[in-house]
């Protein structure tokens, strides 16, 4: 929860932008580049200065691949849910990574240590299922690979 002083930063921050729709992705990334992500309370206070319902500035944040709804954790690890990596047991591997992060899908860990995401298939099929850890590839992943990596993901950080 952001306290007031940071909504009205928050508010300063976006007081260029004009009320409408034409100004919501640049006043987005406004936010984003300062606090690296898009807090849900700015989310208030952008669709406030532009007019907008507070849904309509949540649809876009979510719609929008490069806006996040969370911090970026320490270490982020992109579940591949690709029909070739589904194929393969993509889902058991989802399953025991939300098993051992004790987290699901667009959540992070406490602390924002580590962080899963959903992604769709970057053509690096061969290494089906796999899951990209800080950007890289690791794969192909049984169950247990799965939970040994989540392991000692959790425990590094
Ligand atoms: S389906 Fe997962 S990389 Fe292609």
């Amino acid at each position: 929860m952001l306290d007031t002083e940071a909504t009205l930063e928050i508010a300063e921050l976006v007081a260029e932008f004009k009320p409408g729709n034409a100004d919501l992705i640049p006043a987005l990334h406004k936010v984003q580049h300062r606090y690296g992500y898009v807090p849900r309370e700015a989310m208030g206070v952008v669709a406030k200065q532009l007019r907008l319902g507070e849904a309509q500035v949540y649809g876009a944040v979510t719609f929008y691949s490069e806006l996040r709804v969370i911090p970026p954790p320490q270490t982020r690890i992109d579940w591949c849910s690709g029909p070739a990596c589904r194929l393969k047991g993509g889902e058991n591997v989802r399953l025991a990574l939300e098993s051992v992060l004790e987290i699901g899908m667009e959540e992070n860990t406490a602390g924002d240590k580590v962080g899963l995401h959903l992604a769709q298939c970057n053509g690096t099929c061969d290494f089906a299922p796999q899951i990209w850890v800080d950007g890289k590839v690791v794969g192909p992943l049984t169950a247990a690979d799965t939970i040994t990596l989540a392991r000692e993901l959790k425990e590094k950080n």
